[in-house]
């Protein structure tokens, strides 16, 4: 079932997205060479509990952590680590989810560690903008499967593989709810939009192939070539006219 969410829900959400918003913001001087995920994750886990709010993802399903904390040719869901230490032309995604009175914001950047090369350039310049295509079409009376479209068109367009083993979300109370938002798919399909509807859009891009494997830890998704991967992911509300962002970039 895909919930619509009253005037009141919405306003918790709003706070909820912010807060991860900022989470973003506090969290981005500390990426830099040497320091280890498994501290990025202790730093957030401080701020998110500071702040009246709860870090979603720890004990989620078994997850250890506060972050996600995914390097190069990680994609998704890697486990913050003492021994992962950030190093000069490193990408990584960080990934949060936190709740604010029983409702959920949830937002991904991938982020450069020092100077990246041209390739990893192009690969996060053309992931968060293949987000943007998905969002252009959010708007009551369109369907999930043009969102899903737009991302695929724009990042094959630009030679990037999408990864299809995970997809975006609905999200509310829970972190995950109805309907899903893959990153492929077919114009004019799937559910319709309406006011009051929120969902994650989060492509998963790779640099090279769009092949993706499980480690044996059971969530650390990685590139079968070992190229790099981006992910950015927005918190959307469903508008009357459009679509509000929950998670606003505060850096730009
Ligand atoms: N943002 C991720 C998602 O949309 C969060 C995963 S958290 C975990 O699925 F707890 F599942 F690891
Ligand atoms: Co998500």
């Amino acid at each position: 079932m895909i919930t619509i969410k009253s005037e009141r829900e919405i306003e918790l959400m709003r706070h909820a997205g912010h807060l991860v918003s900022e989470m973003h913001q506090f969290i981005k001087p500390y990426i830099k060479e040497g320091i280890s995920t498994y501290e990025l994750n202790e730093l957030c886990d401080k701020f998110i509990r500071d702040h009246d709010a709860i870090p979603t993802c720890v004990g989620y399903e078994g997850f250890p952590s506060a972050l996600c904390t995914s390097v190069n040719d990680v994609v998704v869901h890697g486990i913050p680590n003492k021994n992962v230490i950030l190093k000069n032309g490193d990408i990584i995604t960080i990934d949060v989810v936190i709740g604010y009175k029983g409702y959920q914001g949830d937002a991904a950047w991938t982020y450069a560690v020092g100077e990246v090369d041209d390739d990893k350039k192009y690969l996060m310049e053309h992931t968060e903008k293949a987000l943007l295509e998905g969002l252009k079409m959010v708007k009551p009376g369109n369907k999930i499967g043009d969102i899903s479209a737009a991302v695929q068109e724009y990042a094959e367009s630009h030679n990037l593989g999408v990864v299809r083993e995970l997809c975006g979300h609905g999200i509310g109370s829970e972190m995950h709810e109805a309907p899903e938002v893959c990153n492929y798919g077919i114009p004019h399909t799937g559910p319709t939009l309406k006011p009051g509807m929120t969902i994650c859009i989060e492509p998963m891009l790779t640099f090279g192939k769009r092949y993706v494997y499980m480690e044996d830890d059971g969530w650390t998704v990685r590139t079968q070539d070992h190229s790099p991967a981006a992910h950015y992911e927005h918190t959307i509300l469903v508008t009357e006219d459009g679509y509000e962002i929950l998670t606003p970039r505060l850096d730009n």
